[in-house]
């Protein structure tokens, strides 16, 4: 195929407005797929996905269509359908000459689809907008069309209406992607360029390499190495996704495909990297960066016994997630256990479930926190002075003798919602320090409302929160904007006197007293009397902020047998209680049951 007979694009669209279901109507109407084929989501892979219905992991395939009388190649690049993922997005996007705006006829514009317009806009893609669902009774395209006039300015005219179920309308949209998005840029005379837009770890050829090739060519055998890294290897397989990986001798500039080549860590693919021949070295496409982990949760097995299981099953999910961060750490309650660093809140919940469902192991997650910058006061006695810490774990957090001022990460959010719940909406983000930035109509019944927000306080459930205020009608999504100068203070815990450092918690200072409320009466509840009263206290900075008291109990657990009792069993008892203990923390001469700590640390 020449490059002018080939078309890269993507399918943007909220969560379920049929991104999937248009994907397999293209691959079947192409014949990619067989329509009798009981691989309905061919683009859907893993189990959580599919219960969840998003997509996490793009997916990626190309198609063969015929139009007037010539053969096209479509590649469909997929991107993953959420906010977590927009570094992610954005550069399958730079794989990408345009984009279909998917929208549900039904559901119309909603946060995500304003996200990613933004995205594909600011790279100058053209964008192709289509309605979805049309044979649905309710659908009001006629509505939706309004929304995207009046938020995006999209000609009313250029809206293609599609059943992506019932295959009406696809052949038009297939003919609109060849007829409004161009070729690829390509000079297949240059030397080899390809841009690496998403990678998966295969049991047995290790590392998959998604690219697009931009110049030359890629042939089986060459050796290859990425800009950002330096390593090289050998190509030992390359071929295209149809849909299935379908080996190839070679690629060319213009087209989408795939290699092996030994990689045996998705670490060293970076999404966004630059593949060229290891003898012609090429200027790197421009942009590119790490992804950053901007959630922390610390994973512990429910038991300790379970580590090495544990340890096992994050071992395999981390070679597919290059994103995770994973560090071992130890806590005196927890036990031996790792804390792990996530894109975002979506990410950490379906690590999360993977890690349960794929491996079958429980596991105690910690609360997330967030990364705080931490200004050091310029002090001789203090090893780094002015240096910015960057603390991630409330452990961390320096003495406040030491601070000279503290920053924490800042997002925009966008709200999309029916106009009814306007006040209860401000009044959730007002309680969650957010600012409003923008609030308008984008028709009758409908708002978009900009808020900038601490990230802090969106990470543990904003998102559900709004879903309850608003019977599940409001989208949320938001992206980074940058930190800001945050007066935050680290919540100690007590107990008779004794901190307990693993509870610790980096707060805003207006939260203090209310987080510190919560916990307190959660180790009330769970910390089991003892023979003598304990005092549960919150402090911050030495003040007390909050306090409860666990009154004295004497427990004798041989008392039932006082008169009479058999030595033996007498005996068992004893041992199980002694058992018992060692489950427990001593915090000064106080027994906490680790189900307490569990309890308060737990998401
Ligand atoms: P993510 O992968 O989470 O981004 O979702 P998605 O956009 O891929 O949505 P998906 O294709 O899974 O479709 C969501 C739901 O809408 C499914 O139940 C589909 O059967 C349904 N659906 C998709 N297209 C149509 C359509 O044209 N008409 C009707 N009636 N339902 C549709």
């Amino acid at each position: 195929f020449p490059a002018e007979r080939i078309r890269n694009f993507s399918i943007i669209a909220h969560i379920d407005h049929g991104k999937s279901t248009l994907a397999d109507r293209m691959l079947e109407m192409t014949g990619t797929i067989d329509k009798t084929q009981d691989n309905r989501q061919i683009l859907d892979k893993l189990q959580v996905e599919r219960e969840r219905g998003i997509t996490v992991k793009a997916q990626t395939a190309t198609m063969v269509y015929e139009f007037e009388g010539q053969q096209y190649l479509l590649n469909l690049i997929d991107t993953p359908g959420h906010v977590d993922f927009s570094y992610e997005v954005s550069r399958s996007l730079q794989a990408c000459q345009g984009v279909i705006l998917l929208v549900d006829a039904n559901q119309g514009v909603q946060a995500q689809t304003f996200a990613n317009f933004y995205l594909a806009f600011s790279k100058n893609l053209p964008i192709i907008p289509v309605l979805n669902k049309i044979d649905l009774k309710n659908a009001n395209p006629e509505r939706v069309i309004e929304q995207l006039s009046s938020i995006f300015e999209i000609d009313a005219e250029s809206v293609l209406k599609v059943s992506a179920k019932q295959g009406t309308g696809v052949n038009e949209l297939l003919q609109a992607v060849i007829d409004r998005i161009p070729p690829p840029p390509s000079d297949r005379n240059l030397p080899a360029k390809a841009l690496l837009f998403d990678s998966w770890y295969d049991k047995y050829k290790g590392v998959a390499l998604l690219m697009a090739v931009h110049n030359g060519s890629f042939k089986l055998g060459q050796h290859i190495t990425l800009a950002h890294a330096n390593k090289s290897f050998e190509i030992k397989e390359i071929g295209i996704m149809y849909p299935e990986p379908t080996p190839l001798t070679s690629l060319y500039a213009g087209q989408v495909g795939y290699i092996y080549c030994n990689m045996r860590s998705v670490k060293e693919a970076a999404v966004g990297d630059t593949i060229h021949l290891l003898s012609s070295p090429v200027e790197p496409f421009p942009g590119f960066a790490k992804a950053k982990p901007m959630v922390f949760a610390g994973v512990y097995p429910m038991d300790q016994s379970e580590h090495t299981q544990l340890r096992s099953a994050l071992e395999k999910l981390l070679l597919n997630d290059p994103s995770v961060e994973c560090a071992v750490e130890s806590s005196p309650a927890l036990g031996n256990g790792w804390r792990l660093g996530f894109l975002g809140v979506l990410h950490m919940d379906v690590f999360n479930q993977r890690l349960e469902q794929e491996y079958g192991t429980q596991v105690v997650l910690t609360a997330p926190s967030v990364p705080f910058k931490i200004k050091l006061k310029n002090i001789k006695s203090i090893k780094k002075t002015g240096d910015i810490l960057m603390v991630n774990n409330p452990e961390k957090m320096p003495n406040v003798q030491h601070i000279e001022e503290s920053f924490e990460p800042l997002v925009t959010g966008t709200i999309i919602t029916p106009s009814v719940y306007l006040g209860d909406i401000i009044a959730l983000c007002l309680e969650r320090r957010g600012v409003q930035i923008d609030s308008r109509n984008i028709d009758s019944e409908r708002l978009i409302m900009i808020y900038k927000l601490p990230l802090n306080e969106i990470v543990v459930d904003f998102y559900d929160k709004l879903k309850s205020l608003t019977s599940g009608y409001a989208s949320f999504d938001y992206e980074d904007a940058g930190y800001e100068s945050s007066n935050l203070s680290k919540l100690q815990f007590l107990l008779n006197g004794d901190p307990v450092e693993e509870l610790s918690v980096i707060v805003h200072t207006s939260k203090a007293r209310e987080v510190g409320k919560q916990v307190c009466s959660k180790l009330r509840d769970t910390i089991p009397r003892q023979q003598y009263q304990i005092q549960v206290q919150a402090c911050v900075g030495g003040k007390i902020v909050a306090r409860e008291d666990i009154k004295a109990l004497r427990k004798d657990v041989t008392q039932k047998l006082k008169y009479g009792g058999d030595i033996n069993r007498r005996n068992k008892l004893l041992k199980r209680q002694a058992e018992g203990k060692k489950r427990m923390r001593m915090v000064g001469n106080i027994e906490v049951p680790r189900e307490a700590f569990i309890k308060v640390l737990q998401r």
